[in-house]
């Protein structure tokens, strides 16, 4: 049976798709700004955060071609200690941010060149971070295998744990008066040339002035989103472990450790309530969410070559999340060429650590029309055929 629609009296001002971190940082900004806002989502604080390791890997995740990425990585990172501290004083939740460092290490030659390669971006980049030997290494992180060959000390890469994030978003969201809509969107409604609401799964029709896609890898799912504007997100599975560090055997390890092992990246984030996360595959399979066999041999593996006393501790969970990943690996933020209708989605790699740098940039485009000027590299506009021609053509 087809569901019964109604349509709610009121409108509001901005209408935000999907309540992972993206949305729900994006609506308690809005709201601050004072627009009435609404989230629609089955689970607010579901979704990747739930899975995500929550490193702040600005530096230690740099890679060639992604500049423009950097930059807004760092403006991120560094506003993170203050917005650590509003979000926990908003929601009365603590978040678990930790300015721990991170000690990138070479298990071998090949390893090593890898490293020293991304120390010479570093550097170029203008970002801190110290080469060390492998037994500098293991001075910093005892538990480390005697087979460290060198390492980067990247002090300013710290970590957030996604779930409290999450969690206190969504209370923030609550006491900023956000409207919370527990179910799925069904639909963009379009009316003449532009956004203006949502049909819910139950057939709820919602109105806003301006609605706000941001629904993580399933962001290019949404039915009534005109194709020039359908953003270019796929999904990238991430298998994810939680292991728990005894309280007898802390400190284990005192910051994030990772490496590239057999061209693969693995890495180790330590909680100071003693989760040990240890991450991640990089699977181009669609929506599948299996955690396999293979990818917790790949992963325990790899983690165990660089400590081996981790195959000990009780393994607690394991997960498997899907990244929203974009042609060029940054996010698409901001109006899109359908006037009401704004992007956020697309963070791949970087969801938790852009988390902060998103809110204030969406909420400066919902109430302005447009983003703030470090932001505007990221606008979803840089995928229209129309602009890329009259950029070539410029
Ligand atoms: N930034 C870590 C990951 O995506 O696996």
């Amino acid at each position: 049976m087809h569901p019964r629609t109604t349509t709610e009296r009121t409108t509001t001002d901005a209408l935000v798709l999907g309540g992972g971190i993206i949305g729900l940082v994006t609506a308690w900004r809005a709201a601050q700004h004072g627009l009435r806002t609404a989230i629609v989502d089955p689970e607010p604080g579901g979704g990747a955060a739930q899975v995500a390791a929550g490193m702040l890997a600005a530096v230690t995740e740099l890679h060639y071609g992604e500049q423009t990425l950097l930059a807004l990585n760092i403006a991120s990172a560094e506003r993170y200690p203050a917005f650590a501290a509003e979000l926990e004083e908003a929601s009365g939740q603590e978040i678990g941010y930790r300015a721990c460092g991170t000690l990138a290490v070479a298990l071998d030659a090949d390893d090593r060149a890898h490293l020293r390669e991304l120390h010479a971006l570093q550097r170029q980049s203008g970002l801190e971070s110290e080469w060390l030997s492998g037994r500098e290494c293991r001075r910093l992180e005892p538990m480390l295998a005697p087979g460290v060959r060198g390492g980067l000390r990247v002090d300013g890469d710290h970590q957030v744990d996604p779930r409290r994030l999450a969690k206190a978003l969504v209370i923030a969201c609550e006491r900023a008066g956000v409207t919370f809509h527990r179910q799925w969107a069904d639909r963009l409604t379009v009316v003449g040339d532009r956004a203006r609401g949502a049909v819910l799964a139950d057939g709820t029709e919602l109105s806003a002035d301006q609605v706000v896609l941001a629904g993580g890898s399933l962001s290019g799912k949404l039915a009534g989103v005109p194709a020039e504007v359908v953003p270019p997100v796929r999904p990238v599975k991430g298998q994810v472990l939680r292991l728990t560090v005894p309280p007898s055997y802390a400190p284990f390890l005192s910051r994030t450790v990772r490496a590239v092992v057999r061209g693969s990246d693995v890495y180790l984030v330590p909680r100071e309530n003693g989760e040990l996360v240890v991450g991640a595959t990089s699977e181009e399979l669609g929506w599948d969410t299996t955690v396999t066999a293979g990818g917790v041999y790949e992963l325990l593996r790899d983690a165990h070559e660089l400590l081996p006393g981790l195959t000990e501790l009780p393994l607690t969970e394991t997960r498997a999340g899907l990244r929203p990943a974009s042609p060029d690996n940054a996010p698409l933020l901001g109006p899109t060429a359908l006037p009401g209708l704004h992007l956020a989605t697309g963070h791949y790699r970087n969801g938790v650590l852009l988390t902060p740098v998103t809110g204030d940039a969406m909420a400066h485009a919902l109430t302005t029309g447009e983003l703030p000027d470090a932001v505007r590299p990221f606008t979803p506009r840089r995928f229209s055929a129309l602009e890329v021609l009259q950029e070539q053509t410029a």
